[in-house]
């Protein structure tokens, strides 16, 4: 039915017409022993979850709703990895195979124009100093018209139709998405974050330019160099120093 080219990624698809959130269906198979490599497809859900308690708007056959099940032997804190190397596979899908032009705005909505048009939500379930599964979230707007977006994210939000024009076989978009996951992943295991970190900052939206980071105390001006093994972005202040950004600081869109 998918028609997948892959050698262990989504060799098991759990396909769903309608679910609360394909993250739900994937902790409870991961706690139920589900294989690494396994993936949740929903057509639509009724409780998409995005980061920091966000909802995520996940309307009926317009877009990818889709979790992947990973059993990573990397330590805990290195988890955000996963969620940098999803977001290079995503713009790479859109860039290589649909000759678009991606962005990446740290640390992983995939940009259109300035519009998001894709997220990730990276969940773990960790013990001790050991990973026992990841879940790996990916919405991406696909074949909304302007209307079908709600109307509190209009102004930010974009699909892969209203920026091309035209409609995306969803199938197809799948069966690349997981093919070129598992070859960054095992490029991944192979050699390490510096492939991740390299395609990500071709990709990283802003990088090398000024913008305005605001700390407890200050906003300061800086420039965004990259980003660092743990996930964090880099930025380099007036006096030189280079520093780790964690989250919610930045001023994106003004200067
Ligand atoms: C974000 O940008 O805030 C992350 C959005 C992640 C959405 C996807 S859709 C498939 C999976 N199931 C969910 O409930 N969320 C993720």
């Amino acid at each position: 039915q998918w028609g997948l080219n892959t050698n262990w990624l989504g060799k098991s698809i759990i396909h769903k017409e309608s679910t609360t959130s394909t993250q739900h269906i994937a902790h409870d198979l991961a706690t139920n022993h589900a294989d690494h490599g396994t993936v949740v497809i929903a057509d639509e859900q009724t409780a998409g979850k995005g980061r920091l308690s966000r909802a995520w708007y996940s309307s009926k056959n317009k877009g990818i709703w889709m979790s992947i099940i990973l059993r990573p032997s990397i330590p805990p804190y290195l988890a955000p990895q996963l969620t940098l190397l999803t977001a290079t596979v995503l713009a790479d899908v859109l860039k290589k195979e649909l000759k678009l032009n991606p962005k990446i705005k740290w640390p992983n909505d995939i940009l259109l124009q300035d519009k998001k048009t894709s997220g990730i939500l990276t969940e773990m379930q960790a013990e001790q100093d050991r990973i026992q599964y990841v879940v790996i979230g990916i919405g991406i707007n696909v074949n909304h018209e302007p209307d079908d977006l709600a109307e509190d994210i209009q102004s930010k939000a974009t699909s892969l139709k209203i920026e091309t024009g035209k409609s995306w076989n969803m199938t197809e978009l799948i069966q690349q998405i997981l093919l070129y996951f598992e070859k960054t992943y095992e490029d991944f295991l192979d050699k390490g974050f510096s492939v991740i970190k390299e395609k990500w900052e071709s990709y990283g939206y802003r990088i090398g330019e000024v913008t305005s980071i605001k700390t407890f105390h200050d906003v300061q001006r800086a420039v965004l160099t990259g980003i660092a093994e743990d996930g964090a972005l880099l930025a380099k202040y007036e006096d030189g120093t280079i520093k780790k950004v964690y989250s919610g600081e930045i001023d994106w869109f003004g200067n």
